[in-house]
């Protein structure tokens, strides 16, 4: 993992679980999807991989675990998170009590125990990402569902966040389809509605409680740089946030 990675995905992971515990539980689950997930296209995910409370779910690459806990609010799930960065484990279990292992694209499960995996923006931070494909269909059951967020590279990338490696969307079929897996579902995630007010400005508290408190941490302001980047991507549609389903 880069320098840059480190920073984006575990020091300032640490920072947001400290600060949402000090602003309030109301803040939990915005600061927990700062990495990708909005409402409307977890919902949608949700929806489309059909998750209901009995499931077994794997959120792989969980980040500091917004997305699952909000899988949990919505349909009762109880996920289980893997995520190979310590701070950011830690955080999820500080926030949200989830259970989280420690690990990358190797998971510590048998073969088959889920009816549901997802794992949203992390493809595209992995160089093995047939490796990874091949290990989250390994440990869904027969015919368990699988969701990606993926941000899809549209044309030729003049400028990439170190460490990231965006695949085209025939890049990303194909990985799907050597694991044995097709698309059944894929979307847009930047079609879905805006985000509630309340949720958005408790996103923008955490993110100004950060920035005052760490600003000047070299740390925050390389993972800042790596986040402007790939938000000047998405704007310039050079990267599309592409949401799939597949089984
Ligand atoms: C953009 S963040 C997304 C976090 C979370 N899924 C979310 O949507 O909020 C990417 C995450 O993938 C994790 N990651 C990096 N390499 C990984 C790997 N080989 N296997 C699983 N997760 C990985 C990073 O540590 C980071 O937490």
């Amino acid at each position: 993992m880069t320098r840059e990675m480190k920073a984006e995905f575990d020091t300032v992971a640490s920072w947001t679980a400290d600060v949402a515990l000090d602003l309030g539980p109301e803040y939990h689950l915005a600061a927990g999807c700062r990495g990708s997930g909005s409402p409307g296209a977890l919902r949608w995910l949700l929806q489309r991989l059909e998750v209901t409370a009995t499931d077994s779910m794997l959120d792989a690459g969980a980040g500091v675990g917004g997305p699952a806990a909000f899988a949990a609010a919505e349909v009762g799930v109880r996920p289980v998170l893997s995520e190979p960065e310590p701070g950011a484990c830690l955080a999820a279990r500080r926030l949200f009590d989830l259970p989280v292992v420690q690990a990358g694209s190797r998971l510590p499960f048998a073969s088959g125990p889920f009816d549901v995996v997802w794992s949203l923006g992390v493809l595209c931070t992995v160089s093995d990402q047939a490796g990874l494909v091949a290990e989250l269909r390994r440990v869904l059951r027969p015919g368990g569902r699988l969701g990606l967020l993926v941000f899809v590279a549209t044309t030729t990338l003049t400028e990439q966040p170190a460490g990231n490696d965006f695949p085209t969307y025939e890049r990303l079929t194909g990985l799907l389809s050597d694991a044995g897996l097709q698309i059944t579902s894929s979307g847009s995630a930047g079609e879905f509605a805006a985000a509630p007010p309340l949720w958005v400005d408790h996103a923008a508290a955490v993110e100004a409680e950060l920035q005052r408190r760490h600003g000047d941490d070299p740390d925050w302001q390389i993972a800042e740089r790596q986040s402007g980047i790939i938000g000047r991507l998405l704007a310039a549609g050079d990267l599309a946030g592409t949401l799939v389903v597949a089984r």
